[in-house]
């Protein structure tokens, strides 16, 4: 029962002091609903820098090398990312539910590798399934210039009204199908596009002349880390992406088919958060990787 009687009567009303303001720390973000940023505040830590594990290419890939076993994998590593990029087939079954961690949650279909054009995609997840899935973010494939185009963008306008509704950020990727252009028109074309479309953040590759993209696109970007490189010259271009402006990295492959997958998530996480450079962080990897062992 509620007391009503002998409560210590209210007395601090901070007379005279102005509510604090609170500038919001993700890029274009400030003007969004409370729900939406906490979300997206899951996501980027404080310093506007997130990095994303993604383990979702099994939507398009099948098994890969690194990702056979997400059971096995993937539980280890996650205290080393802000985010977990993965598709709700992949949670459910494979990702215990007792973390902290955000979720950019894989919402597309868009068929098999087998296939040529991948860009008839379809929106597979209902925004009902992606709230009961606790996700931070709602990630959709967007081929821009493809044939697929306009359905697409059809599915990435799904997401943003729904998202809109319900304060769940879209995760907007830049698709490069096997005949699309990787440069720098193209990628500052797509970025551009998706996020005058509404997507939250955005996902892209790195390129030259980065830093026109990043500061030509209004929210943030994260780069993908495509086909596996040697583990340096992955830290590398972490590193020139975060200086010329992203917010941080979306990388699979090169951390799940390193030598040494956590200490190459560390080693990252030096780049993204600290600032390493990575000459530093690729020694730290080296030494990571012989504590592992
Ligand atoms: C593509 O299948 C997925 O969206 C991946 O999550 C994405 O490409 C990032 O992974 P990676 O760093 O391996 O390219």
């Amino acid at each position: 029962m509620a007391d009503k009687d002998g409560n210590i009567l209210a007395k601090d009303y901070g007379i005279g002091i102005a509510p604090p303001v609170h500038n919001f720390h993700v890029k274009g973000m400030n003007s969004a609903g409370w729900g939406m940023q906490s979300r997206l505040a899951k996501i980027f830590a404080d310093d506007g820098h997130t990095i994303m594990l993604a383990f979702d290419h099994g939507y398009i890939m099948g098994s890969t090398a690194g990702l056979e076993r997400l059971d096995l994998v993937i539980p280890p590593l996650m205290q080393y990312a802000d985010c977990l990029m993965a598709t709700r087939g992949a949670l459910r079954t494979c990702i215990p539910s007792n973390h902290n961690k955000a979720i950019a949650l894989r919402c597309t279909a868009d068929g098999s590798v087998l296939k040529d054009d991948m860009s008839f995609g379809t929106a597979a997840v209902d925004i009902e399934d992606a709230i009961r899935m606790n996700a931070s973010c709602m990630a959709v494939q967007c081929f821009v210039g493809a044939d697929g185009e306009l359905g697409s963008l059809d599915n990435l306008a799904y997401y943003v009204n729904a998202g809109e509704k319900y304060g769940i950020p879209v995760l907007g990727v830049v698709a490069v199908g096997k005949e699309m252009e990787r440069t720098t028109r193209y990628f500052a074309l797509a970025t551009r596009l998706l996020a005058e479309q509404g997507a939250h953040i955005i996902k892209t590759y790195y390129c030259e002349n980065f830093e026109q993209i990043t500061a030509a696109c209004p929210v943030p970007v994260v780069i993908a880390g495509g086909k596996k490189i040697p583990e340096n010259e992955a830290l590398a271009m972490a590193y020139r992406a975060v200086s010329e402006g992203a917010a941080g990295v979306d990388m699979g492959r090169n951390v799940l088919q390193a030598e040494c997958p956590s200490a190459m998530l560390q080693a990252i996480r030096m780049v993204v958060h600290e600032g390493a450079k990575p000459e530093e962080a690729y020694r730290a990897y080296e030494l990571l990787k012989k504590d592992v062992k």
